[in-house]
């Protein structure tokens, strides 16, 4: 893919179109088995391609029903099929793998990939954790629709461990010793928002306002801190919508796990990931990310501080209109460093992250949000919330840039913005106060 950022992730000459993941997972051995039935559209004439998968072992590949020959590098699958796939040819590639996957520490010093919980496990994909339990495409720029379909045993006094991820449980079967959940994500995601949690949890099933099936997953360590949730959340998808356009996904949720030391959420599509009971401000960012990261999905990697500027920005929104501080005063609270959340958001332009280990740093946050207020108030808040629902819109379930973002802020407002973005998007360091 070339992504400056992550130059080894993705691979070029095809885009998937489905991931169909057939999992068993044994919580006390954390022994994962899987199969991949990977659907793509090949974009070139193809005599081989590579899938991204770190660890694991290969068991077979077929390409088109005939075996394949499969070569490991690094974090790759060198995949040869017995007949060349042509361009515009979509292909199917089934792929049996094993072993006990693995927890990766990113290089932002924060762990991803596949986790050990106390009652079973987790999978969080970003920046790279999805090659840790799946093959495939895991780049952000190539979206996909997923069937999960997971067995887990019993435990050992016979009781069934859930297994949460991504979408609309289509079925459960309990045939005994194992039972068995099939998952669905029928808009198309980046693998990064891939997710499976396997545990013991509490299910609270409910509808928005909206008529939008709700899907929140507590451990039951959190069951009383996050005893609001089911209630809170539903509420703040409504708020959301008024905002920022129609909810993109065919149902919402949460994970609410019990994941000590972890230290942060992942805004996973339609059930974000909370590795604790989460307050309302969490909560709203990673129901913001729905829209803004997730349906609309940054295109490169330093691309992200749209999806975290904005995902912060809908944090003070919700502030603003809770009876907290105005987002003025917010913004002068970055601005002058006394947010707690302001520290080390000068350090680089918030598009242009130095490095991989960086991409989730202050500036991307903080500074991106500012970003935001500083376009909201150069267009005033009528122009301002058109932008985000016509970007919503023209993109849902796609990718932009940020170079999009600009002239859509340019044409909506017919206002040249070069010198705002310059000074609080593209500048070096801290501008003074004007
Ligand atoms: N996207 C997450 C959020 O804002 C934070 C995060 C977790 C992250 N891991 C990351 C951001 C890795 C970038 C890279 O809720
Ligand atoms: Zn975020």
């Amino acid at each position: 893919m070339g992504d400056r950022l992550f130059p080894t992730l993705g691979n070029g000459g095809y885009d998937v179109v489905h991931y169909g993941l057939t999992l068993d997972y044994v919580p006390e051995t954390n022994r994962l088995k899987g199969t991949a039935v990977i659907t793509a559209r090949a974009t070139q004439d193809l005599s081989r391609f590579d899938l991204d998968l770190s660890g694991l072992r290969v068991r077979t590949a077929t390409v088109q029903g005939a075996k394949a020959q499969v070569a490991r590098r690094d974090d790759e699958v060198l995949v040869t099929p017995a007949k060349a796939v042509g361009n515009g040819d979509v292909f199917k590639t089934v792929v049996t793998y094993d072993g006990i996957p693995r927890t990766l520490k990113g290089d932002d010093g924060g762990l991803e990939g596949w986790i050990e919980t106390d009652d079973g496990s987790t999978a969080l994909g970003e920046p790279t954790g999805s090659m840790t339990w799946f093959p495939g495409n895991h780049h952000p720029s190539d979206k996909a629709t997923y069937d999960m379909t997971v067995t887990v045993p019993k435990d050992e006094d016979g009781d069934p461990y859930d297994v949460v991820s991504n979408g609309r449980l289509i079925t459960e079967k309990d045939k005994g010793e194992t039972v068995t959940r099939h998952w669905r994500t029928d808009e198309p995601m980046a693998s990064y928002l891939a997710h499976v949690s396997v545990g013991y949890f509490e299910i609270h099933k409910g509808w928005t306002d909206d008529d939008l099936p709700v899907y929140v997953a507590i451990d039951p360590d959190e069951s009383d801190a996050a005893a609001d949730v089911p209630d809170v959340l539903p509420r703040i998808v409504d708020w959301a919508s008024e905002r920022f356009g129609p909810y993109p996904f065919s149902s919402t949720g949460a994970v609410v796990d019990h994941l000590p030391g972890l230290d942060y959420a992942l805004e996973t599509q339609t059930k974000p990931y909370f590795d604790e009971a989460p307050d309302e401000a969490l909560i709203v960012h990673e129901l913001a990310h729905q829209w803004f990261g997730n349906s609309v999905t940054p295109r490169r990697w330093k691309d992200m501080w749209l999806s975290e500027g904005l995902a912060t920005y809908a944090e003070w929104l919700w502030e603003e209109g809770h009876g907290g501080r105005s987002t003025d005063e917010i913004f002068e609270d970055f601005y002058d460093g006394t947010d707690d959340e302001s520290k080390g958001i000068w350090a680089f332009p918030p598009a242009d992250p130095p490095s991989a280990g960086r991409v989730s740093d202050p500036p991307v946050y903080g500074r991106g949000a500012m970003v935001m207020h500083k376009v909201r108030n150069a267009v005033g808040d009528k122009t301002f919330f058109g932008i985000l629902r016509t970007w919503t819109r023209e993109h849902r379930y796609g990718n932009a840039d940020t170079r999009q973002f600009i002239a859509l802020c340019e044409e909506k407002s017919g206002k040249d913005l070069t010198g705002l973005f310059g000074t609080w998007l593209f500048g070096e360091r801290k501008p003074p106060r004007m």
